[in-house]
């Protein structure tokens, strides 16, 4: 029954013999990092879809005669398909539960890409481009609210984390294959028809993970709520998540609209959301993800290979650094990580700008060093810590709302610094535009020292009671064993 459910959740949990055979930390930690895993694969989709387009488009404008403004159209759609896919993700995750919304979303992408690769004119491909970038953006957004939402808050910004390495591997991999079947003069449908793999991956892995905790609670449907929380974390990090789960619940079981999301307090963390999602496109690092082999050209690595293969190495680095950024999260905190970021990032790009401005005319190895310190201070920072805060800071039953609104303006960012990446080089010049994102970069520093706060190690509840009273944490609860907080619940029933 769901009202005794609410009451004793853990309790509940701990009578059900299947779940206290795994009362193992272990045994229950292998679980949720296998199902953080399973969905971290959207991030993989995520980075491949949109890296992959640098290497395919050499063979798309051959095949579909594409001339410069028709190349422009063909990788901003896809992007234009993400900013609205994210920003239904979060509508349709409430309604249907997040694991189903991602089961819908693999499965779009999955038969979307093979259809990609099937395309016969350049109107099928733009279309098709259309649709699979719908279903991307919805799973961005989603991912990282589903794996925050199951992962005990000390375990949270690292499990939230292995979304932002799934992209950066991607993102990776994209470069790689792009390489593959380019010197296999095999073209751009493979390129693409192998996106399914993942995909069919997903939504398999989906098929047989648990619904998220505090979307079950969302829909009053306690008893399952308090199973799953069960069978992801140990029997003392359930109740203490329960404890603040009901709590947070007992005002509210809907799910909220962007009306609550505006009012006095919560407001502040949807100006943190967004604004974070605008910074981290803002200080231009796609414009080294998807152009980099046009950068290195620039900096006088003249031959095809080596500027590809300077990518690649591009590539390698940020998925090394977001290991590294993992490792940190939850030990130095986000707001370490943003800070020290932003500053290297402000700084490489200053650098980068002056090297073109001054520099000696061959000066690759050195462009090369320098852009890879600007990814390593990304990859440490913006890029993982975004993701993370967009997941964690609005109150659950805002967060798809919330997290979908943030993800929408990192998509339309993102499409707005792609498009204007070229011309603004043609306009101001080399020196000029990373200095743009320099600037950029100060303006996120600063906005992180006045207006993010600390996150590390506070349960979701603690960081929405946080927002609502004026932005101030409350006064830490001393820590309880399960029996002692089964009676603090019960002594407050
Ligand atoms: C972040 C950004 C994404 C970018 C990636 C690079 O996840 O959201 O746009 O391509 O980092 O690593």
């Amino acid at each position: 029954d769901e009202d005794e459910a609410f009451r004793f959740g853990p309790q509940l949990m701990n009578n059900d013999p299947s779940i206290s055979r795994s009362q193992s930390r272990w045994g229950q930690h292998v679980l949720l990092y296998v199902v953080a895993m399973v969905a971290a694969l959207g991030g993989l989709l995520f980075g491949y879809d949109t890296a992959v387009i640098s290497g395919a488009m050499l063979f798309l404008r051959v095949s579909f005669a594409l001339n410069a403004w028709m190349q422009e159209i063909t990788v901003s759609i896809a992007l234009l398909g993400a900013a609205i896919g994210a920003l239904s993700g979060g509508k349709l995750s409430d309604m249907l539960g997040r694991r189903t919304t991602l089961r819908i979303t693999a499965g779009v992408f999955t038969l979307g890409t093979l259809c990609t690769a099937l395309s016969v004119n350049w109107m099928m491909f733009l279309g098709l481009r259309l649709i699979v970038g719908l279903s991307i953006g919805a799973t961005a957004s989603i991912v990282p609210v589903y794996i925050s939402e199951i992962a005990p808050f000390r375990l949270r910004g690292v499990l939230v984390t292995f979304n932002q390495l799934a992209l950066t591997i991607g993102i990776a991999a994209a470069y790689w294959v792009d390489l593959a079947f380019a010197s296999a003069h095999m073209g751009w449908p493979p390129m693409y028809a192998v996106t399914a793999i993942p995909g069919l991956a997903l939504l398999i892995g989906m098929l047989f993970t648990l619904e998220s905790p505090r979307w079950l609670a969302s829909k009053g449907r306690w008893s399952e709520s308090a199973l799953v929380l069960g069978r992801l974390c140990t029997f003392e990090e359930a109740t203490q998540e329960w404890q603040t789960m009901r709590t947070s619940f007992a005002g509210h079981s809907n799910h909220g609209s962007l009306h609550e999301l505006l009012r006095p307090g919560i407001r502040v963390a949807l100006l943190v959301g967004v604004s974070l999602a605008i910074f981290q496109q803002v200080v231009g690092i796609n414009t080294v993800i998807y152009y980099a082999p046009t950068i290195f050209e620039y900096a006088g690595f003249t031959s095809a290979s080596s500027a590809i293969l300077a990518t690649s190495i591009v590539g390698v680095v940020n998925v090394l650094t977001t290991i590294v950024a993992g490792i940190l999260i939850d030990r130095v905190g986000r707001r370490a990580l943003l800070i020290g970021g932003t500053i290297g990032m402000a700084t490489t790009l200053l650098a980068l700008g002056l090297i073109f401005a001054i520099g000696p005319r061959q000066s690759g190895y050195l462009i090369l060093t320098v852009l890879l310190g600007y990814v390593i201070a990304f990859a440490v920072s913006l890029g993982p810590v975004f993701w993370v805060l967009c997941a964690e800071i609005f109150p659950t039953h805002l967060r798809a709302t919330g997290a979908s609104i943030a993800t929408f303006a990192n998509w339309s960012a993102n499409l707005l610094v792609s498009l204007t990446f070229l011309s603004l080089i043609n306009l101001i010049g080399k020196s000029f535009t990373f200095w743009l994102y320099a600037l950029m970069s100060l303006l996120a520093l600063a906005f992180c020292i006045l207006f993010v706060p600390e996150t590390r190690n506070k349960s979701l509840e603690q960081i929405e009671a946080y927002w609502v009273n004026g932005r101030r944490w409350e006064k830490k609860e001393k820590a309880s064993s399960p029996a002692e907080s089964i009676a603090s619940i019960k002594a407050r029933m």
